[in-house]
């Protein structure tokens, strides 16, 4: 998918996707390789799928990979503030070590919501890594583990990102044209 055609600007080119990927894969690496419990990452769908595959290659640990499909948004640019659990993880957390992986951190809500969970089911330790984080929208305090980058308070596309379920399979991270928001809207 050429990015030109649908992005007015990129804020993540995807050279710095896959520096973020290589320099997090390290620093996740370096902080569970001496965990003795199992680790799961817990990939938060369907946002999370490009960047979790690119991540895992630089993260050298024994781990098991789960997934929950998690939704705030119905189709439009602003989350809906009610968070859905769509679908369920299926490995038991009771004393594991979860890293929760999530293409974007804006309000906050929807790792909450995940984590309160993963709390309750008696993890041994929850941790989040996000491609991306936007400061700006939080109405929760949160502050993930580990970050990718920040982005000004936008409406962003790509790279798991969706508007309306679509553009994740762009390779960076931008603004989308203005046209492409009106024409899916028609
Ligand atoms: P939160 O609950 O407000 O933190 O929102 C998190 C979820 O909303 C993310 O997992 C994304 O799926 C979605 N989201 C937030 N900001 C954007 C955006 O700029 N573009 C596309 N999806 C977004
Ligand atoms: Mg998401």
């Amino acid at each position: 998918m050429k990015s030109e055609n649908y992005l007015k600007e990129v804020l993540v080119t995807k050279e710095e996707i896959q520096a973020i990927c290589e320099r997090m894969g390290k620093e996740i690496t370096r902080d569970f390789k001496d965990k003795e419990e199992r680790i799961i990452v817990l990939g938060l769908l369907k946002g999370c799928q490009p960047f979790m595959s690119d991540l895992l290659k630089f993260c050298d640990l024994t781990l098991e990979i789960d997934y929950m499909d998690v939704s705030s948004y119905e189709g439009g640019t602003e989350s809906t503030g009610e968070i859905k659990i769509l679908s369920d993880m299926k490995s038991p957390v009771k004393g594991k070590h979860v890293i929760i992986v999530e293409d974007i951190v804006d309000s906050g809500r929807t790792i909450k919501k995940v984590q309160d969970l993963l709390e309750f089911r008696e993890a041994k330790s929850i941790t989040i890594a996000t491609l991306i984080d936007k400061p700006s929208g939080r109405t929760v305090e949160l502050v993930p583990e580990y970050i990718g980058t920040e982005v000004p308070p936008a409406f962003i596309i790509g790279y798991g990102l969706d508007y309306d379920e679509l553009y994740r399979n762009l390779d960076c991270i931008g603004i989308p044209k203005d046209e492409l928001i009106k024409e899916s809207n028609e």
